[in-house]
């Protein structure tokens, strides 16, 4: 119905949810579409950087599982933005949960190597464990409420009499191991400690085929192909939207009205919001007008929302293996399962799990990304980054034993302290089911009213099953659209 077209359509958000929203809409002929930004730039959590002639990513980096049923890997492939090996078929028939794919060094706090055959045991288990936790509340674990205290039992159960013979320093290094790969997991689900994640919301997440992938130059490489097809006056950058008045609470034709900082009101039919799970916890009460329903803050409150940091670091010359993919960090002097530490300020250094190898094949240029999250990660925000570099460089010396290595240049990211995103990514806390992602995505007002559709939410935080990853951001914003869409058809 060619005069529904021009409904009025405010996307408020940039990022990659907001974009596809606003592609699927202009594609599908919709003439009146607009995404207000608050940043000076498009792409949100996605941007890419240099760090000497290397390519680094301060926010994604990652396609999680890269094959043909993830959308971000498709634009990708049809952009041409991809390495020929992401492309074969082999690459993309992997099963992501059969271990992780890449070589590793292993360092310890001792300053000693050790090979990766001797700390084999732990790794196995753990992944074994990662892969067992229990699907639904009828399961026997079902009393333990977190994805932390069920390995922290299991390993306890499972290692005291096959670990029993070994002498003390092996015991602790397999121990050590543990709770690196704890704190890398911490990391991969944006939390403070697996502690927090709900042992049966843990499995909502859903992974797809393929061994993950970067984009060699840069994930924002994505953003500027998306962004190169879509009309030029699009996107009003630097226009933080302050109020969303909906449900007539303005009297206008238009359903709703749009207050900027700046004290611009642009009326509007449908709005779709894209904003970070963070941002909408911080600001629920002034951004909505009249305030969210009762079902919708509840979710919002009991969906986590956590911090993973990166620290990227150029050397003179690699200290790793030239085969060495991944650089494992092990604490030899820790007597507990734990991952998460006591003193942040004195020992947020601790939650560093790992460091990857970034440019492997660059000539001249090494960079490694150390990985850290949760309250270690806001506590190191705060640091200046020569107190990064000067925490970096001893820690480095400690594991490797090695008092010449020095780091050239580093860069830290700061996403808790980002005043538009509040965090990082969005994971399932301890008593978050399938239902609070359903309340994330329900439009505002419900249905039966006059004027249906007028808020709309999209964003990574929004997706049942793919949160917290590109294609979920990517894949929530067309869902949106498509329910207008569908609407107006
Ligand atoms: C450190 C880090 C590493 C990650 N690694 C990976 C990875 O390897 N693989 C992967 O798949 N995913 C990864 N992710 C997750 C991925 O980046 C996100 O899921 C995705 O980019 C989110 O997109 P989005 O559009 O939902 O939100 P965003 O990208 O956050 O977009 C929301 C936009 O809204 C804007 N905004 C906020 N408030 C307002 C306002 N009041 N008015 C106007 N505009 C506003 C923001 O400025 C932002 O541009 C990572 C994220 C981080 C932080
Ligand atoms: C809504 O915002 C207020 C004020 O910032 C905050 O105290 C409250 O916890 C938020 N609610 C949710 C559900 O996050």
């Amino acid at each position: 119905m060619a005069e529904n077209m021009d409904a009025k359509i405010v996307i408020i958000g940039c990022g990659i949810a907001g974009i596809a929203a606003a592609q699927r809409l202009i594609e599908s002929g919709f003439t009146n579409v607009r995404i207000l930004e608050a940043t000076g730039r498009s792409g949100g959590r996605i941007k890419s950087s240099r760090l000497g002639n290397a390519v680094i990513e301060i926010g994604a980096a990652f396609i999680h599982g890269p094959s043909e049923k993830n959308p971000v890997f498709c634009l990708a492939r049809d952009y041409d933005l991809l390495d020929p090996k992401a492309l074969t078929p082999e690459n993309q028939a992997v099963d992501v949960d059969e271990g992780p794919p890449q070589v590793p060094n292993w360092f310890t706090s001792s300053g000693q190597k050790v090979s990766p055959e001797t700390v084999e045991p732990a790794l196995e288990l753990f992944y074994k464990l990662l892969d067992s936790t229990p699907q639904s509340k009828s399961h026997k674990q079902g009393s333990l409420p977190s994805v932390g205290d069920f390995i922290k039992s299991e390993v306890l159960k499972r290692t005291a009499k096959k670990w029993k013979n070994k002498d003390k320093s092996s015991r602790r290094l397999l121990l050590g191991a543990i709770n690196t790969l704890l704190k890398e997991e911490c990391y991969s689900s944006a939390t403070h400690s697996m502690d927090e994640l709900d042992l049966v919301g843990f499995s909502m997440y859903q992974s797809i085929k393929g061994v993950d992938c970067t984009f060699p130059s840069g994930t924002e490489s994505l953003i500027s192909s998306l962004m190169s097809e879509l009309p030029a006056d699009l996107v009003s950058y630097s226009r933080p939207v302050r109020c969303i008045h909906w449900s007539n609470s303005e009297s206008g034709v238009n359903a709703v009205t749009v207050e900027c900082e700046d004290g611009e009101r642009i009326s509007a039919d449908h709005v779709i919001v894209t904003v970070s799970l963070g941002y909408l916890k911080k600001h629920n009460s002034t951004l909505f007008s009249p305030a969210l329903p009762d079902q919708k803050l509840q979710s919002i409150q009991k969906i986590g929302f956590g911090t993973c940091d990166k620290i990227l670091v150029e050397f003179e010359s690699p200290w790793w293996d030239a085969d060495c993919e991944i650089i494992y960090l092990v604490w030899d002097d820790e007597e507990d399962i734990s991952d998460h530490v006591s003193d942040i300020s004195k020992n947020w250094i601790r939650k560093i799990s790992s460091f990857t190898v970034v440019t492997p094949s660059e000539r001249g240029n090494h960079v490694l990304c150390g990985w850290i999250s949760g309250h270690e990660a806001e506590h190191m925000e705060t640091l200046p980054e020569e107190e990064v570099r000067r925490c970096i460089t001893e820690l480095i010396h400690a594991f490797t034993g090695d008092h010449t290595i020095t780091p050239k240049t580093i860069v830290c990211t700061r996403w808790f302290h980002d005043p538009w995103t509040l965090g990082s990514y969005c994971h399932p806390a301890i008593g978050c089911s399938a239902q609070d992602f359903k309340n994330m995505m329900e439009p505002l007002p419900k249905r039966g009213k006059k004027q249906p559709l007028q808020v709309l939410f999209a964003g990574e935080a929004t997706h049942p099953f793919y949160y917290s990853s590109l294609h979920g951001a990517l894949l929530s914003g067309r869902r949106e659209a498509d329910r207008l869409i569908s609407h107006y058809s």
